[in-house]
Formats: structure tokens, C-alpha cells, sequence
């Protein structure tokens, strides 16, 4: 039994901001941003706009587009980190609205490795249960939980979602080969180096980045855990088509690319389009590439992320 992707889908919410438009607002320039992450403008809510509403949206594209019938999805799978609501669930609010109440549906958290959990936890309940159809989302709306006056962080992050539909399947070629996930959560304790303060401060909170560290540890974690799953898997970068890595930032996935010898020309980067959409950055890489004719039905693809947490990860999969 297999997990195969069916149908990928993703959307972004119409307002652009650029980093020109920030520099007029704050203490910083587009050749700052850019240099320092590759980012040149990224997607925002508008007022009234949240996670849910991106989700949604890019949940009827995903099942529309293969004429699928939300009434045979088994279970939604949302990952998110910047719910619209502490509850009802954003998953709950995709089910009622893509009317797909068969489904059972819960949200998922781990950060910006949202995505590879999801098709860690969706891979494991086709394997291990009478689940067949299941829809992932990540949608994230990080613009409402940074300070838009702290430059170290604003400029960092944008908005987004993207759906994918997980189904089973007898078909060996296609689908999940492995998924690899790893948490660390000391490394939050100790340094508290990546983090939102949310309702502990009885406000809606900031989030807080030692960005010096996260980078370190993205480059070792994220290598790790790519050569892990590959060995694992008896498979060598050679065997793998397309890189999609989680997009906080250009240079990490340059430097990534250069310290441990991976093909940079292999790696989709859509940080100059989307800056960091958390979870969502991955699904939305993904669509880019198929997009533009890069990536194809039957390409062997490496994902790779780390998040707040820690929370890293890797999947490989043949589309
Ligand atoms: O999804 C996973 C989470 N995030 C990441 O993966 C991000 C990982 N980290 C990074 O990408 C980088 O560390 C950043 C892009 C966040 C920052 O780059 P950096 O080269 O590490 O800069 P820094 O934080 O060490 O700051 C250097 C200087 C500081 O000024 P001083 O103290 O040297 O005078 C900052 O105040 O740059 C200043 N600075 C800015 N200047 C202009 C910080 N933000 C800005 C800004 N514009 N937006």
C-alpha cells in the first residue's frame, strides 16, 4: 500500500507587500532583506483574512481541479501554526465550508516542519487504518503574530497555504518512499531562539528569533536529517530529482547546498516570491515547480524542513 499525492493545489492571498514598500516604513532597505535572504516581496492577509480562509481555498482548488467529491475525503489534516481561533480548529472550519463532513479533522503543530509531519501522519493512517482519502493543508498567516515594527523580524515572513490530496493506492511507482521526523525541544528551553509569546502575555504575541542560531541549526539539522533518510533508504542525492526545502531563507539553502555538497540547481527557491510562509512554504515550492515545468508526474522529490521547536524533518517522495 502506497500514499500517493493526487491532486496539489496552492494559493496566496492577493495583497504584496515589497521590500521597498517596508523600507519606506522602516529602519531597513531591499538590499538589506535581499541580500541577507533572498526575499524581494511576500503575500499578506488583508484585514478580516485568515488561515482558515487561505486554507480553504486552496483545499477546493486541490479537489476541484481531479473532480474529486469532499464527501469521500476520510480525514483533513491541517497544519498550521497561526490558526484563526485557540478553537474550533481550523481543520473544523475547512470541513464545514469544502463540505466534506465524513471527514474526521484536526490541526497539526510543528511550525515551519508542518508539511513533512502531515505526510508523516497522514502516510501512517492509510498504512495502519481504514483511511484512504485524506486532505493536507497548511495555511499560515505569520503577518498577524510578528511585530510590524521590529525589522529583525517582520521582513522575514509572509502568507500562504497549499493543499495536497493523499490517497491509497496499489501503485509501487508512485507515492510516500519515507518521511523522518525529529524534535529537540532543549534547544527552545535553553536559547528560546525561535518563539511566539501568544496569550502567556494576555496578547495576541510576537514572534522572536535568534536568527543567528536558527540558521545554524537549519543547515545542520536539515543536512542530517536529508543524508539520514537517503542512507536509510538506500538512495543517494543522485537518485533524487528535485529538493524542495522548507524557504526561510535563500542563503541557508545556498550555504546547505555548498557545505554538504548538494546540487543547488537540483533545489526549487521561491524565497524571492513568498519569503517564509512557515509550513505552507513547502506545498507552495511544490506547485511553483510544477508550474514553471520543472517538476513532473514520476520525479523523485527530497523535502526537507526545521522549524520552532526545534522541529526539523525530511520526506522523499515520487509525484
Ligand atoms: O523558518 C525558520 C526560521 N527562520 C530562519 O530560518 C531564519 C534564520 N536566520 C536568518 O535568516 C538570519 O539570521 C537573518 C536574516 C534573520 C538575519 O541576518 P544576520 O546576518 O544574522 O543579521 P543579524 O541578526 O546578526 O543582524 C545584523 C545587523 C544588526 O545590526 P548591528 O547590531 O550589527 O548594528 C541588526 O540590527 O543587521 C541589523 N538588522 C537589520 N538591518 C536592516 C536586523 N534586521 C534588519 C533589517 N534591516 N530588516
Amino acid at each position: 500500500m502506497k500514499t500517493v499525492i493526487s491532486s496539489i493545489a496552492a494559493h496566496l492571498p492577493s495583497k504584496i507587500v515589497t521590500n521597498q514598500e517596508l523600507s519606506e516604513a522602516l529602519d531597513t532597505s531591499h538590499d538589506w532583506i535581499y541580500s541577507r535572504t533572498g526575499i524581494e516581496k511576500r503575500h499578506i492577509v488583508s484585514d478580516g483574512e485568515f488561515a482558515s480562509d487561505l486554507g480553504i481555498i486552496a483545499a477546493r482548488k486541490a479537489i476541484e481541479q481531479i473532480n474529486f467529491n469532499p464527501m469521500d475525503l476520510d480525514a483533513i489534516v491541517v497544519s498550521t501554526t497561526t490558526a484563526d481561533r485557540r478553537f474550533p480548529s481550523c481543520s473544523a472550519r475547512i470541513q464545514g465550508e469544502i463540505r466534506a463532513t465524513n471527514a474526521f479533522a484536526f490541526d497539526l503543530g510543528a511550525a515551519c516542519a508542518g508539511c513533512i509531519y502531515g505526510l508523516a501522519v497522514a502516510d501512517s493512517l492509510i498504512k495502519g487504518s481504514n483511511v484512504n482519502n485524506i486532505l493536507l493543508v497548511c495555511c499560515e498567516t505569520l503577518s498577524l503574530f510578528v511585530d510590524w515594527t521590529d525589522r529583525a523580524t517582520c521582513v522575514l515572513f509572509g502568507d500562504g497555504a497549499g493543499a495536497l490530496l493523499l490517497q491509497a493506492s496499489e501503485d509501487d511507482q508512485r507515492g510516500i518512499i519515507a518521511t523522518k521526523l525529529y524534535t529537540d525541544g532543549t534547544k527552545e528551553k535553553h536559547d528560546s531562539i525561535l518563539s511566539h509569546n501568544g496569550p502567556q502575555n494576555n496578547h495576541r504575541g510576537y514572534t522572536t528569533m535568534l536568527g543567528r542560531a536558527v540558521f545554524k541549526y537549519a543547515i545542520e539539522d536539515m543536512a542530517l536529517s536529508m543524508l539520514e533518510i537517503l542512507l536509510e533508504n538506500d538512495m543517494t542525492i543522485d537518485d533524487i530529482d528535485w529538493i524542495i526545502p522548507h524557504q526561510a531563507n535563500r542563503r541557508i539553502l545556498e550555504s546547505l547546498c555548498k557545505m554538504k555538497n548538494f546540487p543547488l540547481d537540483k533545489m526549487i527557491i521561491t524565497t524571492h516570491e513568498h519569503a517564509n510562509t512557515s509550513s505552507a512554504s513547502i506545498p507552495l515550492a511544490m506547485q511553483y515547480g510544477i508550474d514553471d515545468n520543472r517538476i513532473k508526474r514520476g520525479d523523485t522529490i527530497l523535502l526537507t524542513a526545521l522549524g520552532a521547536g526545534l522541529v526539523w524533518g525530511s520526506a522523499i517522495l515520487r509525484l
